[in-house]
């Protein structure tokens, strides 16, 4: 990707304007594997052409699948059967390639190993492979990491009821039942976000879910789709956050995925008393779209937990420097899955803020922060993980001076061309890379 090595971050600029999002990442990872497994062409337009899912297509091709690409953007993938791959699959840093790809593995006729970078080989897998083995699955990690070893299995319908809210874990275990005899039922204890089966619907499988429970039935061929993909909100809580910080901003942002599933960071800000106005324009591959204006507004400390933590389990970062501005106590709990996302993101953006002089009390399952605080500027370190780089971009807005975001390169693997972006809406974030000594 093309994002320098850090960022430089200076204050004092307002936001304004209307810009859009790259597209969603959840949607995009998708749409390249359920895509392969149809019978027939899918065209995806507005496709995100970022570190992680250039890694799951990578991933796909090395499966023999064809795909056309006509711009970075817009692409069309021949779905067929799979070809036995020459070597190791590499997600690099992609929790949701390996994970989604590892219940797609299980069901082929051939062996894989499914492997990625350092970060990614630290990351939890027992979680699918408990319920891929209840389904019959010769599936095994090394200490139930990456790399995961897969052998061709016979597998059965499982009824499984999740331990965590996660859709990784669900997907999973839906795309192996699409290979297993019977059907499938997944319980959530959270309602995790539902593109899986909304994409698997739109293609004709019978898949239905009711109240917390998921049941796929597998019914042949799964139909090729024609789908745009609509803008990630994930990405859009960068600007958005920032707009609503800044004195004097005031933002749009269009074509953002409205999922409900999706937008918790939203009704959690607008309780902090945020100017958020949404307003919904269409459907794009079956999820509602719209777009989000924000302005620069005093927020006051709310308390997080429960189902919505589900819902904007990828926004926690971009909260803490939410809350770090507002006024009186925010408290996060039951989120606890934030230890074992691309880094811990709770001790890692509490260590990383605490270099910019603010005060963050961690807990087991989330962070107590009192506000407001006042930030100074300093050189902080995005541990490889673009959320956290993002974030503390934003964090470096609200800074004295000129705070520095090192190993800022990853912010590429889901929002490419981030520091043009918020540059493009006035924020005076800038890219550079760094020579080596
Ligand atoms: C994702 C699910 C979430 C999220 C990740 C993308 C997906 O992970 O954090 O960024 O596309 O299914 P979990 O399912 O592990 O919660």
């Amino acid at each position: 990707m093309t994002t320098g090595d850090c960022f430089l971050v200076r204050p004092g600029q307002k936001l304004a304007g209307i810009t859009a999002v790259p597209g969603d990442k959840s949607i995009s990872h998708r749409a390249v594997m359920f895509g392969a497994l149809a019978n027939g062409i899918t065209r995806v337009q507005g496709w995100l052409a970022a570190g992680d899912t250039e890694a799951s297509l990578a991933g796909i091709r090395a499966l023999g699948i064809q795909v056309e690409r006509y711009s970075k953007n817009d692409l069309t993938i021949h779905g067929g059967p799979f070809q036995p791959p020459g070597a190791r699959l590499n997600l690099v840093n992609a929790g949701t390639g390996i994970r989604l790809l590892a219940g797609i593995m299980c069901g082929q006729p051939f062996p894989s190993v499914l492997d990625g970078s350092e970060q990614l080989r630290r990351r939890p897998m027992k979680r699918i492979i408990t319920p891929l083995r209840m389904m019959g699955a010769d599936i095994s990690g090394v200490n139930d990491r990456a790399p995961l070893t897969i052998r061709p299995a016979d597998l059965q319908g499982v009824y499984y009821e999740m331990p965590v809210a996660s859709a990784q874990v669900k997907s999973a275990v839906l795309l192996a039942g699409l290979f297993a005899k019977g059907a499938t039922a997944v319980v959530q204890p959270g309602p995790a976000r539902d593109h899986t089966e909304r994409m698997l619907c739109a293609m004709g499988a019978d898949i239905v879910t009711e109240g917390s429970r998921v049941v796929l039935t597998p019914n042949g061929d799964l139909k090729p789709l024609n789908l745009t993909v609509p803008g990630d909100i994930s990405s859009a809580a960068f600007p958005l956050v920032a707009a609503l910080l800044v004195p004097g901003s005031d933002i749009t942002l269009t074509g953002v995925n409205l999922n409900p599933t999706r937008t918790g960071l939203l009704d959690v800000l607008r309780r902090m008393g945020a100017d958020i106005t949404v307003t919904e324009t269409g459907l794009e591959a079956g999820e509602p779209v719209g777009a989000i204006r924000a302005r620069h507004s005093m927020l006051r400390g709310v308390e997080v937990g429960g189902s919505v933590v589900v819902e904007m389990i990828d926004e926690f970062p971009i909260l803490m420097v939410a809350a770090l501005a507002a006024e009186g106590e925010t408290m996060v709990r039951d989120a606890a899955e934030l230890r074992v996302k691309e880094t811990d993101r709770i001790s890692v953006m509490a260590a990383e803020l605490a270099k910019l002089g603010a005060q963050i009390t961690e807990t087991p399952d989330g962070f107590i922060i009192r506000g407001p605080q006042t930030l100074k500027a300093a050189t902080v370190d995005g541990h490889d993980d673009h959320r956290i780089a993002m974030s503390l971009s934003v964090a470096g807005l609200l800074a004295d001076g000129e705070t520095t975001v090192l190993d800022a390169k990853c912010a590429g693997d889901s929002f490419p061309r981030f520091a043009e972006t918020m540059a493009g809406l006035g924020a005076d974030i800038s890219e550079r890379a760094l020579t080596p000594p």
